[in-house]
């Protein structure tokens, strides 16, 4: 069923889509635009529904998974879909004691700091998430000609977690297994790719027709400490997936340094935060990509005028890379008035048609 895998076929309307399209480094009707995040907390119909429903088992439910994935499509019209889940849900589905706390994030019961920690990340087994399988083909029926994004954590994001054993500011523990004990930190996010990968691959067979890797909080590594200790496993991750044919997105938050890296760890896009131009972005990363990005998510408190003047910006230091996705440059944050996203969308659309 995914026509985004058969390049060589009859293209057909979701390949043709202007998501696909720039993913791809094609002529658009427009530039695409989603929201990283854009399903959650900004939106009243989410929080009424997830009321005393704790977060990890609204992820475990096809049900809702599809009604929460659909209700950003039905306020907004963005051009793609990202499927309502969390990085840490592999992780909870090959047993891993673990919960998410709102207003904290996740939180580890045993944190993974020797080799003996490791045995508790087991391969992850389509059989692990069928209810993300169910999900999926749900939605693909529902969103048509309008692509689903699938994605998964980056490995050391992951491994932050595991490692801390929830939140981190400086990463102190993660950083020192990665420095100090490099043979530990590389079985380590060679289990964690292992798991990516199959949660990924997982996503694609249902019907997802790009990915997105989040590597959140890798901005924390310098370029040499990065190249030597986290893209071998990424360009794992991205090799695996290429067979594929699906569009993988790759974003960081404050990856300014890490952009020309990140697309050589084999993204099809890559994804920037609100720090770097993508004027500048284009300059950092190897010809042959294409960019998402990039406003500040906290311009969206602005007047609108503000946004406006942002947003055009964004889009004309867009037009200078070879492929653009407008998104902003972190998630939506939850206080954001949707009526401004929604606003954004059509001035996106409005204001790129020409191109
Ligand atoms: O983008 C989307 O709309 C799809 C859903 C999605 C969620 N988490 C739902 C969620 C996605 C893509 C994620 C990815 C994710 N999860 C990341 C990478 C993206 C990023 O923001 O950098 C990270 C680092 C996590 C881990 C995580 N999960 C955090 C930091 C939090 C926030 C905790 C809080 O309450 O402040 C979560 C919880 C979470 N994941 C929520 C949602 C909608 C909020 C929980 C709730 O509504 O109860």
């Amino acid at each position: 069923p995914n026509d985004a895998a058969n390049p060589s076929d009859d293209p057909g309307p979701l390949a043709e889509s202007p998501f696909l399209l720039a993913c791809r480094r094609r002529p658009v009707p427009h530039t695409p635009v989603w929201f990283m995040r854009q399903a959650g907390r900004a939106l009243p119909e989410y929080l009424r529904l997830r009321e005393g429903v704790p977060m990890l088992e609204s992820c475990a439910r096809p049900d809702m998974i599809v009604e929460i994935t659909m209700q950003p499509m039905r306020r907004y019209g963005v051009d793609a879909a990202i499927f309502f889940s969390d990085i840490v849900v592999p992780l909870k589905a090959i047993g891993i004691d673990l919960d998410i706390k709102p207003g904290v994030g996740p939180v580890i019961a045993d944190p993974i700091r020797d080799a003996a920690g490791l045995e508790a990340l087991r391969p992850l087994e389509p059989g692990d998430v069928p209810y993300v399988t169910e999900a999926v083909q749900g939605l693909v029926g529902e969103l048509g000609a309008t692509p689903l994004i699938g994605f998964a954590g980056g490995p050391f994001t992951l491994a932050s977690y595991l490692i801390e054993g929830g939140p981190s500011k400086n990463q102190e523990r993660t950083k020192a297994m990665m420095y100090g004990e490099p043979e530990l930190w590389d079985r380590l996010m060679g289990r964690l790719a292992d798991i990516t990968i199959a949660f990924l691959k997982v996503q694609i067979a249902a019907g997802a027709s790009a990915i997105q890797v989040f590597d959140s909080w890798v901005g924390s590594v310098a370029p040499e400490d990065y190249r030597a200790s986290v893209l071998p496993h990424t360009g794992r991750i991205f090799a695996e997936i290429e067979q594929f044919g699906v569009p993988r997105i790759h974003f960081g938050v404050g990856t300014g340094e890490l952009l020309g890296l990140m697309g050589e760890a084999g993204a099809d896009v890559v994804g920037v935060d609100w720090r770097v131009p993508l004027d500048e972005a284009v300059r950092r990363v190897e010809p042959g990509k294409a960019l998402q990005g990039n406003l500040d998510p906290a311009v969206l408190f602005a007047p609108w005028e503000t946004v406006e003047r942002r947003a055009l910006d964004v889009l004309a230091r867009g037009r200078t890379a070879e492929g653009h996705v407008f998104n902003l440059g972190h998630g939506v944050l939850p206080s954001t008035n949707p009526d401004v996203l929604a606003r954004l969308v059509d001035l996106v659309h409005e204001a790129s048609t020409a191109r």
